[in-house]
């Protein structure tokens, strides 16, 4: 699900002021009265939008067709268009498919093609609300303009040796030979998978950079990976497939979401990891998943603060693509393992709050709450010699010698949140979103019923 995302205030910051004109200012009042507080709900088959209380305006719109009785819309996100800027579009995605709705129309006025995977999730750009991130199970992530009409020839690059365009298609991050869809919207960027430096599992999510053109992106193969957004171009799609950064030290299993929360700073999370005791084969255990809140220590070094302008052209080194380190975790916190979904918000305060579904509640977390991590002893206790040499042996049956997780890697529980329990729930809770500065949330539970909570102690 997905929280009507702008207020009042939004559109200074939205096109980077440019359609804070007089007359626009009118009819975007208007539209924030009809849409604050609207949350638009994924499901099988269908997509509804539940407006705020008192406001008319709520549907659900039935999408089916015969290739695919039985789907879900697995995520949706709110966008904008430059023409009708009052007009807010719903970007939903079924299997591979892309869809494009109106709020205002109620209906579908885009369908596009493109992955090769199921979507996973949906992004919009926080300040160009035309651009839209999807991840996918086909490894890679691609980048809507939804101001464009798809595209109805493929213009893919050439392979070399061959000099004619390539028609490689969707499982190798180009355009196919059909046309891409209908109405609006067209991909100018993929962020290809594969092992020169791409993803090399399912994308499982992606943040835009805040101010700057990067874009990070997690998945199922560990690895948390920030890319350059690439110079995009009407008629040509780009293809990136080097990120400034990327990294799969981070976490012990597959990342399902990242938010960044500063300039350098991000926040990840995984899943729980499937671990072996001692070696033995039969003996297996999850580790609790984990929030991790680090900063990437090469932004100064490809937007350097003496160049006002980023450059053209950004190249890391291998170190950077492949397996960098160049990350600082400041804080590491264990997640349930039952947790179903985390949300990362801001609040009016500026703080982050992250909200945590269990089957029957839901906790906030205040980020700022979150203990740094513990430097290793030092000067070492004992000698790292002799205390090694005391393990030595030369038999294999050393059993009795567990081995002992360096205190460093032990982490530090989650800091006390607001607990929020929902009434005669017991373990349907889904998802829950956080919005409005931390004003309204609301939380969903398997059976579609929904429960918007706000703060009462805000006017
Ligand atoms: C989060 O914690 C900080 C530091 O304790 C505090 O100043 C801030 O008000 C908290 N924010 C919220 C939304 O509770």
């Amino acid at each position: 699900m997905a929280l009507f995302p702008w207020d009042y205030d939004s559109l200074e910051g939205l096109w980077s002021g440019d359609m804070n004109k007089p007359d626009i200012r009118e009819g975007w009042k208007l539209m924030i009265d009809s849409f604050v507080g609207a949350i638009v709900v994924g499901g099988t088959n269908s997509v509804a939008v539940l407006p705020s209380k008192g406001s008319p305006g709520g549907f659900c719109l039935r999408i089916s067709d015969d290739k695919t009785p039985q789907a879900d819309f697995r995520a949706v996100a709110w966008a904008l268009s430059n023409e009708k800027p009052l007009e807010p579009l719903i970007v939903c995605s079924r299997g591979s498919m892309l869809y494009v709705l109106s709020a205002k129309g109620k209906q579908i006025i885009g369908q596009l093609r493109g992955h090769g995977g199921e979507i996973t999730s949906i992004v919009v750009h926080p300040s160009f609300p035309y651009l839209v991130c999807t991840s996918s199970r086909d490894f890679s992530a691609r980048i809507y303009d939804l101001t464009m009409p798809p595209r109805d020839k493929p213009n893919n690059p050439h392979w070399p040796p061959s000099s004619a365009p390539s028609l490689g298609g969707a499982p190798h991050g180009l355009q196919s030979s059909e046309p891409e869809g209908i109405g609006i919207g067209r991909c100018l960027v993929v962020l290809c998978g594969g092992p020169s430096g791409g993803h090399e599992a399912a994308v499982l999510g992606a943040a835009f950079h805040p101010t700057h053109p990067l874009i990070a992106t997690c998945g199922m193969d560990r690895a948390v990976k920030i890319w350059r957004l690439p110079q995009m171009s009407f008629d040509k799609m780009a293809r990136e497939d080097k990120p400034l950064f990327s990294s799969t030290r981070i976490h012990k299993a597959r990342i399902s979401t990242v938010s960044w929360l500063g300039l350098d700073v991000l926040a990840t999370s995984s899943a729980p990891a499937l671990m072996r005791r001692n070696g033995d084969r039969n003996d297996l255990y999850f580790e609790d998943g984990t929030i991790a809140i680090w900063r990437w220590l090469g932004f100064d070094r490809f937007f350097p603060a003496t160049r006002p302008r980023p450059s053209k052209v950004m190249r890391g080194c291998a170190s950077d693509y492949q397996e960098s380190s160049s990350f600082k975790l400041l804080s590491v916190v264990p997640i349930s393992q039952s947790a179903r979904h985390l949300h990362v918000a801001q609040t009016h305060t500026n703080d982050y709050v992250i909200a945590i579904t269990l089957p029957d509640r839901v906790y906030l977390h205040n980020v700022s709450d979150f203990e740094p991590r513990v430097p290793p002893a030092f000067p070492l206790d004992q000698d790292l010699v002799t205390s090694l040499s005391s393990k030595l042996h030369l038999d294999d049956d050393g059993d009795e010698d567990v081995q002992t997780v360096p205190t460093t890697h032990v982490h530090k529980t989650l800091p006390k949140g607001t607990e929020i329990a929902v009434p005669n729930v017991t373990d349907d809770l889904q998802a829950s979103v956080l919005g409005f500065y931390g004003l309204l949330l609301g939380i969903l539970d398997n059976k579609g019923r929904m429960w918007i909570w706000t703060d009462a102690t805000q006017a």
